[in-house]
């Protein structure tokens, strides 16, 4: 059978983080494109990991480029071009410069990979996914935002931590756009089966739950850009499901519009990921506090969406 291709678009942190993930568990062939400032850099990164195979044994071909002629029918396509947040930003304040970057990078997938499934990383996330759906035109069940799989990775962390138990063991749902307001929902989140508010109490889960919102802030804070180990990991957690075609359900920005009643964007909600991308939009009860806490993450991401729309007309 043909192995996978596919291309990792910006060969900064996260999208070298996504192709040695995905080199590591021999997901297909990977190219890995940057501008053509970089020099030879971006080729340079990808011939370093190509030369970590021998050691941890796979086998696929990674090149790095700037041409896209090298996408040509690429099968899954990972868009984590734009800036990333200094200290003291926020991700909205990014839309402006992202919106572009996100926007020429669409337009040159379009011509080279247009049967390609698009998973977009780059922030403000909400608001670039539809940037690239806008621009490449693809069907919406390939065009996906990689969000949730980092958040409720780091509220399934801090909940190990504090309950001194296996990260494996724990499941959760959360919801919502890839903002401070993100919606974790305790209700369901399980430890082995448990429900978690028999290991924590409510007090504490609260600032387990405010930690996780902040999480990316958190990073930003200590390291002095955005995190990219995690998001790379929640990225290529998704690139799996889709190639793999398991069928995982897991949370994304997935284009909704009766769905939770968001009217035509993509916003965080629980999907089965699969081969032909996103699958299936799971529509889980919420109760009515759930609901409006969805709401307004919701209509924080409408009103991103809005200001992308205005740059995307510039
Ligand atoms: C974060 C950035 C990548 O949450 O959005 O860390």
């Amino acid at each position: 059978m043909k192995r996978a291709k596919i291309t990792i678009v910006g060969a900064g942190n996260v999208g070298a983080s996504c192709a040695v993930w995905a080199a590591e568990k021999e997901l297909g062939d990977i190219v890995l494109i940057d501008i053509p400032d970089l020099g030879d850099r971006t080729k340079g990164r990808a011939l370093d990991l190509a030369q970590c195979a021998p050691v941890d044994r796979f086998d696929c071909n990674i090149i790095g480029t700037s041409d896209y002629a090298a996408a040509r029918d690429s099968d899954l396509v990972i868009i984590t071009a734009g800036l990333p947040r200094k200290p003291g930003m926020s991700r909205d304040d990014l839309v402006q410069t992202n919106v572009k970057i996100v926007r020429a990078v669409s337009e040159q997938i379009k011509e080279t990979a247009p049967e390609a499934i698009l998973i977009v990383v780059s922030n403000p996330l909400d608001a670039m996914v539809y940037t690239a759906w806008q621009t490449t035109g693809f069907p919406t069940h390939r065009v996906v935002g990689q969000a949730g799989c980092l958040d409720i990775a780091r509220f399934r962390t801090f909940i190990a931590m504090e309950v001194g138990c296996s990260v494996e063991d724990i499941t959760s749902l959360l919801m919502g756009g890839h903002g401070d307001d993100m919606v974790p929902l305790p209700r369901y989140t399980s430890i082995a089966g448990v429900p978690v508010t028999q290991f924590i109490s409510e007090e504490r889960l609260n600032e387990i739950i405010q930690r996780a919102k902040m999480g990316g802030g958190e990073i930003v804070k200590l390291m002095g850009t955005s995190a990219y180990y995690a998001p790379s990991a929640g990225t290529i957690a998704m690139a799996e499901a889709i190639i793999k075609d398991k069928k995982r359900i897991l949370p994304c920005a997935a284009y909704c519009d009766k769905e939770y009643g968001v009217g035509g964007y993509f916003v965080g909600v629980p999907c089965v990921l699969g081969a032909k991308g996103v699958e299936k939009v799971i529509e889980v009860d919420l109760n009515a506090e759930e609901r409006k806490l969805f709401s307004s993450s919701a209509q924080h991401v409408r009103e991103l969406v809005s200001l992308a729309d205005k740059f995307l007309k510039e």
